[in-house]
């Protein structure tokens, strides 16, 4: 069979689940693609750790980025080792050497979005043979969100993205609020089952909300809003007491992303603690789970609802993007068009 031969850059929560789908699904994937799917190389940061997945035969584990970046049979490299630093170095060299590339890593997409997209736009200029890149684990883990933004929503109008996006803070809360934990108990409990990142602040803070929003924004409303500029509050302030409150009123506290289109081409958005009736959809939305809304003129309300984090959800949506690549599916836009009309403006000026 010929061969995809595949680049990971992180063998950790999500790189080790990606590594284990492949290998346990290798005939069933041979059959759907008519290629052989293979790891061949996965870079770690210490080669002394032990693993929690068997490294495939042939596949040679490695700290040298150059082995891996500098190797032309890779024709797919994945980025699940985040930050945003080493791994745009890894994006960019991938892309300008031609190599497909799929990713985890909101933070990194939402720091260099137009940067990215101007790479490869340039790399694509002219080429039969584009380069292609993926990310739908970026965004609410095991949810296929990109992909319903990228396709199902092309003839649509959407008025409204809101939810919870964050899966590390849901569990948290959920923690929090049904099982009595403390805040450092429920995060310890958070990172052991690897729902935390590395920098749980990024969680904690709102912030690993809000590059997920930002990145919905461009693909729902085509704008390239600075992550900055949305406003973002997180749950580090939460006490036992506001959970008692949100009780005795019969409902409770979820960490909210919201984007709304608030008229003549504007849209507003925030990451805030909210407080939910029993009677909302997100009041039954517990532990790592996710769930969003899109508010729609023609499909008027989707509900998307599944795992947000962990090494399985994520995983499988890194393993779709991996697939599909293997069975030479298109996405030559893959944030969708910018748009020249919609502008982004901060909850003061927006009405919401
Ligand atoms: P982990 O911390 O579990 O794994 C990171 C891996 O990358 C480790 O194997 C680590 O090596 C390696 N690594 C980190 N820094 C370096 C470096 N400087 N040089 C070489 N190797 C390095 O992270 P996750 O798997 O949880 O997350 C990876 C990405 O996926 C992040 O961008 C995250 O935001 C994203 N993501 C994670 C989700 C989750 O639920 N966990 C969900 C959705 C997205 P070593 O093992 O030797 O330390
Ligand atoms: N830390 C992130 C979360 C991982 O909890 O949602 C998935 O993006």
């Amino acid at each position: 069979l010929p061969e995809v031969n595949i680049g990971i850059f992180g063998g950790g929560t999500v790189g080790g689940g990606i590594v284990e789908i492949i290998e346990s699904k290798r005939e069933h994937f041979e059959k759907m693609t008519g290629k052989s799917i293979n790891v061949k190389k996965i870079v770690v940061r210490d080669l002394d750790k032990a693993r929690d997945f068997t490294v495939p035969e042939g596949c040679v584990i490695t700290t040298d980025f150059d082995d891996i970046l500098g190797d032309d049979s890779l024709d797919i490299i994945v980025e699940v080792m985040g930050g945003t630093t080493l791994a745009n170095d890894v994006v960019r060299k991938a892309l300008s050497n031609g190599q497909d590339v799929v990713t985890a890593n909101k933070a990194l997409i939402a720091a260099n979005l137009p940067d990215i997209e101007a790479l490869i736009n340039k790399v694509n200029e002219g080429k039969d043979e584009k380069v292609e890149f993926r990310y739908e684990a970026a965004v609410c883990g095991g949810i296929p969100i990109i992909r319903s933004l990228q396709s199902d929503f092309v003839g649509d109008d959407i008025t409204m993205i809101s939810g919870i996006i964050n899966g590390c803070t849901n569990f948290m809360l959920t923690a929090m609020d049904v099982h009595g934990k403390s805040y450092d108990e429920a995060l310890s409990e958070a990172s052991d089952l690897g729902y935390a990142e590395a920098d749980p602040t990024l969680d904690v803070g709102g912030f690993d909300a809000r590059s997920k929003l930002k990145i919905l924004i461009r693909l729902a409303y085509g704008i390239d809003v600075e992550e900055e500029d949305i406003s973002c509050r997180g749950i580090t302030d939460l006490t036992k007491l506001d959970f008692q409150y949100a009780k005795m009123m019969g409902g409770s506290i979820k960490l909210i992303g919201v984007a709304k289109a608030v008229g003549d081409g504007k849209v507003a958005a925030f990451v805030s603690p909210a407080y939910v009736t029993q009677n909302d959809s997100l009041y039954a939305v517990t532990g790592a789970t996710n769930a969003i809304e899109l508010i729609s003129k023609n499909l008027e309300t989707t509900t998307l609802i599944g795992q947000g984090a962990g090494r399985y959800p994520t995983a499988n949506s890194c393993i779709n993007d991996i697939i599909s690549l293997a069975k030479g599916d298109k996405t030559p836009l893959p944030f969708n068009p910018p748009s020249k009309d919609a502008k982004f403006v901060n909850n003061y000026e927006s009405n919401f």
